[in-house]
């Protein structure tokens, strides 16, 4: 779904990272890891099209990103699910009709009833009708993650889910984030909580990609 061929990213001070080939395939799950300031960000752009490489080739979905046109990225990205790093939300609007945004604001059919099982199911069934600044940290990730997958996406990019959860709220987020795989979906999370990838390990077959020394290394079996 995601593959990338030879990729180097470089913001104008270096490259971040170069000679990086992965494929991400349907249904699997992946870290990506390393240290703050490694590129983790970066390359999860790089697989929502947000970036494109400096040299080499990332194709998403069977389409060469270099050569899409904005209709076709716009598109492919509604295939791909994404729980950004600080989850910003609507404050003026409900949970629920942040959930509801990435198919209402591209014009695609929305079910109020999808939205209720949703939020039912990230355990924030009460919590429709609140607007996003009284919410905690771990319910924020929580709707931030339903607004991501309310499209039924192929592919789930989390970039540092529980940054800010403490341990139990990590381990939620991240049942549902198997739970998600389970039923199908492709799920590359960045962290560098090593916590967090062993426990996912013990539950699911993930491969730990992990930056350094400027390349994309599988990490070992220590882990
Ligand atoms: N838009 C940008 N322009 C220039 N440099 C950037 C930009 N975004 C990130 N960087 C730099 O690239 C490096 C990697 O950033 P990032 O991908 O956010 O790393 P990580 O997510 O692993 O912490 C950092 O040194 C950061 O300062
Ligand atoms: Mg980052």
């Amino acid at each position: 779904m995601i593959v990338f061929e030879d990729v180097a990213h470089d913001y104008g001070g270096g490259p971040l990272f170069r000679d990086v080939s992965v494929r991400l395939d349907k249904g699997s799950f992946h870290f990506l890891t390393g240290p703050s300031g490694a590129g983790k960000s970066t390359f999860l752009k790089l697989c929502y099209g947000e970036l494109l490489p400096s040299s080499g080739k990332v194709t998403l979905m069977n389409r060469a990103l270099q050569s899409m046109t904005r209709d076709q990225l716009a598109e492919t990205r509604e295939r791909i699910g994404v729980v950004h790093q600080d989850c910003q939300f609507l404050d003026h609007l409900t949970v629920e009709q942040n959930v509801g945004l990435p198919l209402t604001a591209t014009g695609r059919p929305l079910r109020a009833s999808d939205v209720s099982d949703l939020l039912t199911w990230v355990g924030l069934g009460t919590r429709a009708e609140a607007l996003p600044p009284t919410l905690s940290g771990g319910e924020r990730q929580r709707a931030a993650l339903a607004r991501a997958i309310i499209g039924a996406p192929n592919v789930l990019l989390a970039d540092e889910p529980t940054g800010n959860l403490d341990w139990e709220m990590s381990q939620r987020l991240m049942m549902l984030l198997i739970e998600l795989n389970r039923m199908g979906t492709a799920v590359l999370i960045a962290t560098h909580d090593l916590n967090l990838i062993r426990f996912a390990k013990a539950q699911v077959q993930a491969r730990v990609m992990r930056i350094s020394g400027r390349r994309l290394q599988l990490a070992g079996s220590e882990l």
